[in-house]
């Protein structure tokens, strides 16, 4: 039975374990370049144990990104500064991974603690959001949406070829196309965003065409060898939106066309949610393990899972093979170590680089003098996660 510290294997990539660091944007980015910052974030969390790190979202063209801090490979002068991170990453025992995507109508955006509110397309910061339909999203996004041509379809599909194989020659070795979040793909997906009546819209053969020819494009250049996956805003919580079951016949149409793995999230093509379970730990785990029975492919989730007992049990019983972790990183580099410790791994150092393990295994000091909380006694409920 694997745990949370068995390795994965997909295709030729093994992963040391099945802990992932979830893509977080971090509205640090400088004209779509990374940063020192962006190393230190990524490749301590690479020391601490992480088996699979993503970087935050890039962005496959400049109004991709949610707003002008953020991250891009849309160019091929960023191939330099992404390959820094990933010999960070690699260095540090993990793999990195990269997410591709487009925010849409989401885009041109304010950071989150400057109010998150969209700007309009005249601002020095902001730019013509595009989506599926001109519909805007509503709330903090109020400014007129630009319906993409089918021409420019085409020319996003290339954009996603064009970033796949700037991610390979930076050195990534898994890659996932963001379809979630209320972003271009979550949208096309959606019925309350994609209102089209051509080709891409309508019925959901025509709703998915985007996603299956953008994993055509990118699986043209993405090495075989490599895992190809994406994250799927699988349902909008809302009786208009995104479907759960439409999302179990997309993702198996999108394995058809060579996607290896799913990592399934939410839709959030509107905040008119009914009945979300935003708190309940692990509230996605349902859906993905119904898709992964259904479509037999390995899937992935996130939300909630930053309890070490609740993350470990999804994995022993199989309902998931990988933990995306996404605030739990934030708030602790360490957050594996901790984890190791608190389910009583057998030698949590493991978990660390050799060279920096060594110390910790070999200069021990007096008792629990290393600074890591003793591991909690007290027991932890895990809930029964049923199918959904
Ligand atoms: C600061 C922040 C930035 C995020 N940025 C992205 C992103 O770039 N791409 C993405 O797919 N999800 C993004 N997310 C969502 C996380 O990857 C993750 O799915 C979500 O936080 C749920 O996992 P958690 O409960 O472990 O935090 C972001 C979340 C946070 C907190």
């Amino acid at each position: 039975m694997p745990d949370l510290f068995s390795p994965f294997t997909l295709k030729d990539v093994t992963l040391r374990n099945r802990l992932v660091m979830s893509p977080m944007t971090m509205y640090r980015a400088t004209d779509g370049n990374m940063s020192d910052f962006h190393l230190m974030l990524l490749g301590s969390r690479a020391a601490g144990g992480f088996g699979l790190v993503f970087p935050e979202q890039l962005a496959i063209t400049p109004d991709g990104r949610t707003g002008t801090s953020c991250a891009g490979i849309y160019d091929d002068d960023q191939i330099e500064g992404l390959s820094r991170i990933t010999s960070m990453i690699k260095d540090m025992g993990a793999v990195a991974a990269a997410q591709l995507g487009h925010t849409g109508r989401k885009g041109s955006e304010k950071k989150p603690w400057h109010g998150k509110q969209q700007l309009p397309a005249d601002h020095p910061d902001g730019w013509q959001v595009r989506a599926p339909s001109p519909i805007a999203y509503g709330g903090r996004y109020i400014y007129p949406v630009h319906e993409l041509s089918i021409a420019e379809i085409k020319a996003l599909h290339q954009s996603y070829a064009d970033a796949a194989r700037r991610a390979l020659a930076a050195g990534f070795e898994w890659l996932e196309l963001h379809f979630a979040h209320g972003y271009l793909g979550a949208s096309f997906l959606s019925p309350i965003a994609n209102q089209r009546s051509d080709a891409y819209g309508g019925c959901l053969e025509n709703r998915m065409r985007f996603h299956l020819e953008a994993i055509d494009a990118v699986r043209a250049v993405w090495l075989e060898r490599l895992p190809l996956t994406m994250r799927l805003g699988c349902d909008d919580f809302n009786e208009a939106g995104t479907q759960f079951e439409d999302a179990i016949i997309a993702v198996a149409a999108m394995k058809r066309h060579g996607l290896d793995f799913a990592d399934l999230s939410l839709g959030m093509n509107t905040d008119e949610t009914q009945n979300l379970p935003y708190t309940e730990p692990g509230f996605m785990v349902g859906r993905a393990n119904r898709i992964r029975q259904e479509v037999g492919i390995p899937v992935g989730v996130s939300w909630n899972l930053g309890i070490p007992a609740i993350a470990d049990s999804v994995i022993r019983q199989e309902l998931v093979d990988l933990v995306f972790l996404g605030r739990p990183a934030l708030a602790n580099p360490h957050w594996p170590l901790w984890a190791a410790r608190e389910l009583a791994h057998q030698d949590p150092f493991a978990l660390l680089p050799e060279d920096w393990s060594w110390w910790l295994r070999n200069r021990p000091g007096s008792p629990n003098s290393h600074g890591l909380p003793a591991p909690s006694a007290a027991p932890v409920a895990v809930p029964k996660f049923a199918q959904a």
